[in-house]
């Protein structure tokens, strides 16, 4: 039994003008810290739509039985931002094969976004899967053999050099209770923050998730095989060590500019085969990279 997913991740698509109550949301100090990073955003974004374009066309003809996003598909959150990513990526278009998303922390950059779901909303078409209640997160779904598991790691910050992501407890107590519901297969979660960076080291302190020991407990536990996730803008793969039970890759910026790649990964039964595919600025389309696989063993 095969399945073949493509994993992308941090797009930071954004569009002119923002709209929505942007005066209500931002002081001046911060809407000009908002244009700095803008600015800067903006030219290591410069090729992002010339590229999501380019990724779609991968979408449509690489016969992948699932799209995976990791988060970060904006720069501030605005939900005119969500909506253009959202409509570039091709959600909802029925002739690409289904998604499943989570939010990055830039999704939810605006006051009540995450309240609002502006994210959930924008990208509702891949957020179908098993849950426990009503909350958004965590949610399974079956692909083949495989159980993907989106759980949310970002939540909105207020100070400006806060990229902090966190679980929480309710969640990892809901992942608790849905993984005890979920059938045999190998058991992916899809997040935006790492566990680890790397070489297995911590993120620094305003860059991490805050309660990345409590998470990698509790997907231990839930006998999950891999973590995949964004949030780091270059990707790399760690193998299990002593404090990684089971492997995480990061797909890093699937648009920034140099960094630019996406993976397709292929299970076989337990194993799993990646390819990078990176972008090609002279062709406009995307070529084979490295590749890696390894096996996903059971943790429980
Ligand atoms: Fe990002
Ligand atoms: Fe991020």
């Amino acid at each position: 039994m095969t399945v073949k997913l493509a994993h992308f991740s941090d797009i930071h698509l954004t569009v002119r003008p923002l709209g929505w109550r942007a005066r209500d949301v931002f002081n001046k100090r911060t809407s000009g810290w908002v244009n700095l990073n803008a600015l800067g955003r903006g030219l290591r974004f410069k090729h992002a739509n010339d590229v999501t374009a380019a990724l779609r066309k991968e979408f449509a003809s690489r016969d992948f039985d699932q799209l995976v996003f990791s988060g970060d598909a904006t720069a501030l959150g605005f939900p005119s931002e969500l909506k253009e990513a959202a409509t570039r990526l091709g959600v909802g278009d029925a002739t690409l094969p289904p998604g499943i998303a989570v939010p990055g922390n830039h999704d939810l950059y605006v006051r009540h976004s995450a309240r609002d779901r502006f994210f959930e909303e924008a990208f509702a078409s891949w957020q179908h899967g098993q849950r426990i209640g009503t909350d958004a997160y965590p949610f399974a779904r079956k692909v083949g053999h495989v159980w993907l598991i989106a759980l949310n790691s970002a939540k909105p910050t207020f100070l400006f050099w806060d990229a902090t992501g966190r679980v929480g407890d309710a969640q990892l107590q809901r992942l608790r209770a849905l993984c005890a519901t979920l059938d045999a297969g190998p058991r992916i979660v899809v997040s935006h923050y790492p566990l680890l960076k790397e070489g297995h080291q911590v993120e620094p302190r305003w860059h991490r998730l805050h309660d990345w020991r409590a998470a990698r407990d509790t997907v231990a536990e839930c006998g999950v095989n891999l973590w995949l996730h964004g949030h780091r803008h270059h990707w790399y793969v760690l193998p299990p060590a002593a404090n990684l039970p089971f492997p995480t890759i990061c797909t890093g910026s699937s648009t920034q500019t140099n960094r630019w790649g996406y993976h397709e990964y292929r299970i076989d039964g337990g194993h799993l085969k990646g390819v990078r595919r990176v972008y090609d600025l002279a062709t406009g389309a995307f070529i084979d990279a490295e590749q890696f696989d390894f096996d996903l063993q059971r943790q429980v």
